[in-house]
């Protein structure tokens, strides 16, 4: 049962015990929400966030996924009680079922949404955090959010993907300070190092990520998607494999799009003279 909330936005069916789901305007607000807990990822979280990712995609409301936590954090990663300590004495299987429908969502879903998806990072970020974090096309943190890597301060390594999703984004030097020490760094230190795109001050954040959204959702969504995922895919590739990708997604994507968009551009560049290619996008409506 979806409803209208004061501001306009609906929340709706797609709410569960640890995720809030609201859509205003196209853009579809997926809140972790265990604020008590600092939002830590527990077992019930990531089974629902399998359902929720699965859901949005093809959801017409859902054009931009922004993704944030409830509170005072963005959240503080795996749920120490319940993902590590409370599981410890499972089965391999049953064990490995837990850690997979962790992964399925935090990379692999949403590394790979068919939407663009926008971190938005509101406070304490840590360990397990940063692979939605990573995961995300786009992350804007706000200065005083607090990031770490901390799994070396309890013992253990950064698994679960986070030390792939911390190569992907970081240079060596800064990857392994990090990695080693578990220091705490804060937004600004977030976005000098590339770990975000941006930081801004908290009063800004939602205000940023929101323009980000809604220039997003000016653009040709298939076009947006091929040109997303083929980034994500070429870093495993060498430059030959890379380009025959490229070609033959290039014109997949062509096919797949349903508006045309190369020839619309083209036409009301060189024939309208409409637009300017170099400095915005083409009518979309015509
Ligand atoms: N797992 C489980 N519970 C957590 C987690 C977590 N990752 N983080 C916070 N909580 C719980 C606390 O146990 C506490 O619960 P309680 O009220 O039942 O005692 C509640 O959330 C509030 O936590 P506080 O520590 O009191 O909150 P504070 O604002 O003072 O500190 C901070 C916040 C810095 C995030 C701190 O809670 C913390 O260090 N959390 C752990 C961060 C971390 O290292 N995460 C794991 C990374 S490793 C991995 O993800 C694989």
């Amino acid at each position: 049962m979806t409803s209208a909330t004061s501001s306009g936005a609906e929340t709706g069916e797609l709410s569960s015990s640890t995720v809030q789901v609201t859509f205003d305007d196209g853009i579809a607000w997926v809140v972790l929400n265990r604020p008590d807990k600092r939002n830590a990822m527990n077992p019930t979280m990531n089974r629902e966030m399998n359902v929720i990712l699965d859901a949005l995609e093809i959801d017409d409301r859902c054009k931009v996924l922004i993704l944030t936590g409830a509170g005072e954090a963005f959240t503080a990663g795996m749920d120490l009680k319940e993902f590590f300590r409370e599981t410890a004495g499972f089965d391999p299987i049953k064990r490995h079922r837990m850690m997979a429908q962790a992964t399925n969502w935090q990379w692999r879903k949403l590394r790979y949404f068919a939407k663009p998806t926008i971190a938005m990072v509101n406070g304490w970020t840590f360990g397990g955090g940063f692979v939605p974090l990573i995961a995300c096309d786009v992350a804007i943190a706000a200065e005083d959010a607090i990031f770490g890597v901390s799994e070396i301060n309890w013992g253990i390594i950064p698994a679960g993907n986070v030390t792939k999703a911390i190569e992907a984004v970081l240079n060596e030097r800064k990857a392994l300070l990090y990695i080693m020490t578990g220091d705490p760094f804060d937004g600004k230190k977030a976005a000098e190092i590339g770990l975000v795109t941006e930081s801004v001050p908290q009063s800004e954040l939602r205000a940023t990520v929101v323009a980000l959204a809604q220039k997003l959702m000016k653009k040709n969504p298939i076009t947006l998607w091929n040109a997303k995922v083929a980034f994500k895919h070429i870093g495993e590739m060498d430059w030959e494999l890379s380009e025959e990708y490229l070609t033959a997604k290039a014109i997949a994507n062509a096919r797949m799009d349903p508006e045309r968009g190369s020839e619309r551009g083209l036409k009301q560049f060189l024939d309208d003279k409409s637009y300017k290619p170099g400095l915005g996008e083409y009518r979309r409506e015509e």
